[in-house]
């Protein structure tokens, strides 16, 4: 199973899901690859947010190697599973995507945790550190489920 996690920068939420997602993969030797990127390119090369890199370290996990990238086209096919962090990116990916199989691979990342609500990771970009805890906490409890939901077809 390949799975992408897409935000807007990929410097606060898609690195936290992403080095969430593989910390629990490892956890339960599962042959998955993770990945995260955005849909905006401002921030291509950047590592992430100091934020996400403190609480994420707090949490025992490092993702300090990552670096952020933005979507490409080829990342469509590339992967199994994209997860958006919000609406937005969930339309912006869509607009990479040709057939309705490529865009049912794309899913709102909390429809994980509260189906068909299609709730929004909130941006912490311009709020105070309690914003990543929040958003830590989303991202456990998601990717949590993604494996529990996902673990068994492949
Ligand atoms: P992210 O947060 O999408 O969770 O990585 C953001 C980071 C930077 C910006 C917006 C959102 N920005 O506008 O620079």
């Amino acid at each position: 199973m390949k799975v992408l996690m897409v935000c807007l920068g990929n410097i606060c939420r898609s690195p936290l899901a992403h080095g969430i997602l593989e910390h629990k993969i490892r956890e339960k030797k599962l042959a998955w690859q993770v990945d995260s990127c955005g849909t905006g390119s401002w921030h291509a090369g950047e590592r992430p947010d100091r934020r996400s890199v403190e609480i994420a370290q707090k949490n025992g996990i490092d993702i300090t190697y990552q670096r952020a990238r933005q979507i490409r086209s080829i990342d469509i096919d590339d992967f199994d599973l994209i997860f958006a962090m919000d609406i937005h990116n969930y339309e912006d990916i869509l607009r990479y995507c040709n057939t309705d199989a490529e865009r049912s691979k794309v899913k709102l990342i909390l429809n994980e945790v509260y189906p068909n609500e299609n709730r929004n990771v909130p941006d912490p970009y311009y709020g105070g550190a309690n914003g990543f805890h929040d958003v830590f906490k989303m991202l456990e409890e998601a990717c949590e489920r993604i494996i529990e939901r996902y673990a068994q077809s492949c």
